[in-house]
C-alpha cells in the first residue's frame, strides 16, 4: 500500500472535542479514493458505491500530520474495491482502516460501464485525456510534455 497523501490537521478540521473531525477525514478519504479510481479505471465518471464499517481507532490533534494509503483489492466488471488506512505520522498510530471502498465506473448515460481492467497500474497510462463535462483535452498523452 502506498501512502501518497499527507494532510496537516488545521483548526477548521477539529471537532468540539478539539481533535480531528471524522467528517473531514472521510471527505479526504473519499476524494483520495475517487482520484485513485480515476487513475486505475481510466474514467472520470467514477462514483462511490459502498464504504464498509469505519472504526476510528485513534485520533489526531491540531498540528498533527496524517497520511492516507489506498490499494485496490478487487477489480470487478464495472467496479473496483479498495482498502484504506490512515495513520498519524506523529504518534505512528493507525487512525482508521476501511476494508472495502467500492467505486463504480459509469458510462455517458450514468449507468455502470465495464472498465476492462483486472490489475493495478503504477503508471499514468490509463489517465483519461478528455474531460466528460467540458470535452476539453487537458491531459498530455504519453510522451508529450505540457507547455
Ligand atoms: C453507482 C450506481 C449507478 C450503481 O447502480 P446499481 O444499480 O447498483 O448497478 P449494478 O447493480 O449494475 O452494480 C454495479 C457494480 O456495483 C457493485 N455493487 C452494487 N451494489 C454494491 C454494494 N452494496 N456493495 C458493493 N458493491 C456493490 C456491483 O457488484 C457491480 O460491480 P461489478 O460490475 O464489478 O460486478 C448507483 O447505485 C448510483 O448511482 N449510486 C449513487 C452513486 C453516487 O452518487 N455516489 C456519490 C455519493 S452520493
Amino acid at each position: 500500500m502506498n501512502f501518497h497523501t499527507r494532510k496537516w490537521v488545521r483548526p477548521e478540521d477539529l471537532n468540539a472535542n478539539g481533535t480531528l473531525f471524522g467528517g473531514s477525514l472521510l471527505r479526504w478519504i473519499d476524494e483520495e479514493a475517487a482520484i485513485y479510481a480515476i487513475i486505475q479505471l481510466g474514467n472520470y465518471r467514477c462514483v462511490t458505491k459502498y464504504i464498509s464499517e469505519i472504526n476510528f481507532e485513534a485520533s489526531a490533534e491540531q498540528g498533527d500530520l496524517i497520511e492516507m494509503g489506498l490499494v485496490a483489492t478487487h477489480f470487478g466488471r464495472t467496479s473496483m474495491t479498495m482498502r484504506a488506512v490512515v495513520r498519524n505520522m506523529i504518534t505512528r498510530r493507525t487512525i482508521l482502516s476501511i476494508e472495502k471502498i467500492v467505486f463504480v465506473s459509469l458510462g455517458d448515460e450514468g449507468i455502470p460501464e465495464p472498465h476492462g481492467y483486472s490489475t493495478i497500474t503504477y503508471a499514468r497510462d490509463r489517465m483519461p485525456t478528455t474531460h466528460p463535462k467540458t470535452g476539453t483535452i487537458a491531459v498530455p498523452t504519453a510522451g508529450e510534455e505540457r507547455r
